[in-house]
């Protein structure tokens, strides 16, 4: 069959224009990446995709996850289970790898060796059946922020157990409402019953030496008597010096308040340092950050470990393309623009050492070893079972704290649907 000439060129030109794209390359794909969309987490993934978009002439389309994780994760296994290529890159949280693995590719050809900067425990987490399932992108552990002016005003120490931290926070509460602010709470925190609430309640727990849940051996251990002390704390707490309102709270809506300047106390994580600080923020050098508070004398400082990966997805029709944005976001240079913009953990040790990250997050340096002692929730023992012994967890919390089961009943009766989601073995 013969082809007209013009017909000819204009498949020639089409073709051409395919193989050298805009920026000299193969061909331009277009990658589809979903990213967070707590705080700044939208614009700096937006901006960081930008720029390889820039040098590689791909584009990149951001998708903007549900806040919660909870949500994110049911939604990610749904379009998963169906083997669906419509997301070609993942931000996937450091307790899913053994629930999404099986699902994610081997990022291990495209690395080039480079995990090895990265923290040795977080790439061992993101490492499933052998294969490099997902990239370190930052790293999170829980921490206290507190009102320095406050405190001081009041004349409260910087609070070493949750005991004292409660008595301040009544104390400082109490005296701001008399003097014209009624809206002021002592203390704001993640307490939906949501994955937020299981991060909370397991530094409640851990706090007071009552382990973490699920042991590494993967034993059921929160039926114990610091844990139930820790339950009771965290009821105490509801509509006290927190407000009724916290039973429906994730981060950004504890962050609302704090950044208002109506709470003394907040727990959060490190992402709420940077816009704490920003320029149109009211508490703008207001603000310290520390270590949470020991359960009581012999209970000791704790912060649960958090933190997002990258990944690519199996079925992405573009695996190639796809890695090189994962490689290209989570590399040094980008995860230190991420820290000064906006106080992302780096997962790369020798950016704790950088002092324009240092000086712009002091508390990165300060709090070394909390985020280097921070308690994993049980998502590698639970492997795929993750899901549904956080969902018992939270909801056992949830129960107490909302005055509905006292903690010993809750305690006892979560111990039993945890023994239930084991069976035989998790
Ligand atoms: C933060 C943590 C993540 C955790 C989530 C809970 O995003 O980094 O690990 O699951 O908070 O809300």
């Amino acid at each position: 069959m013969r082809m007209q000439k013009s017909k000819l060129r204009t498949v020639l030109l089409g073709s051409a224009l395919a193989v050298f794209g805009s920026a000299g390359i193969a061909s331009a794909a277009e990658i589809t990446i979903t990213c967070g969309s707590v705080g700044k987490e939208q614009d700096i993934c937006k901006t960081g995709a930008a720029d390889w978009e820039k040098q590689t002439g791909h584009t990149v389309r951001v998708i903007s996850a549900p806040s919660s994780t909870t949500e994110q994760l049911a939604l990610y296994q749904q379009m998963l289970s169906t083997g669906s290529s419509d997301i070609d890159v993942f931000q996937i949280d450091v307790i899913w790898p053994g629930i999404l693995g099986s699902h994610l590719a081997d990022l291990k050809p495209y690395s080039n060796g480079v995990e090895a900067e990265h923290f040795q425990p977080i790439v061992a987490n993101n490492t499933y059946k052998g294969k490099l399932v997902a990239m370190p992108w930052y790293t999170d552990a829980g921490l206290l922020f507190y009102r320095k002016d406050l405190l001081e005003k009041h004349g409260q120490p910087a609070p070493e157990t949750w005991s004292d931290l409660t008595k301040s926070a009544k104390l400082i509460q109490d005296a701001e409402r008399a003097a014209g602010n009624d809206k002021m709470w002592g203390f704001v925190y993640q307490a939906k019953a949501y994955e937020g609430l299981t991060c909370d309640a397991l530094e409640w727990v851990d706090s007071f030496g009552g382990g973490d849940v699920v042991n590494a051996e993967g034993d059921i251990t929160i039926n114990n008597p610091q844990a139930i002390q820790a339950f009771e704390m965290a009821a105490s707490w509801t509509g006290t010096i927190a407000p009724d309102g916290v039973l429906n709270y994730q981060e950004e809506d504890a962050r609302g308040v704090f950044q208002s300047g109506n709470a003394v106390f907040m727990r959060n994580w490190p992402y709420a340092w940077s816009l704490a600080q920003g320029a149109d923020s009211p508490i703008k050098d207001k603000v310290g950050v520390m270590a949470l508070p020991k359960g009581g004398e012999n209970g000791k400082q704790t912060g649960t470990l958090g933190g997002w990966q990258l990944a690519v997805s199996k079925y992405s029709k573009n695996k190639e393309a796809a890695a090189s944005l994962v490689m290209w976001l989570t590399r040094k240079d980008e995860q230190k623009r991420r820290a000064l913009a906006a106080s992302y953990n780096p997962t790369i040790a020798s950016l704790y050492e950088d002092k324009d990250i240092l000086e712009a997050n002091p508390f990165m340096g300060n709090l070394k070893d909390t985020f280097t002692n921070a308690v994993a929730r049980p998502s590698r023992a639970t492997g795929a079972n993750y899901n549904k012994v956080s969902n018992a967890f939270y909801n056992a919390v949830h129960n107490t704290i909302s005055g509905k089961v006292d903690a010993a009943t809750s305690v006892a009766k979560l111990e039993k649907s945890l023994k239930r989601i084991k069976r035989k073995g998790w």
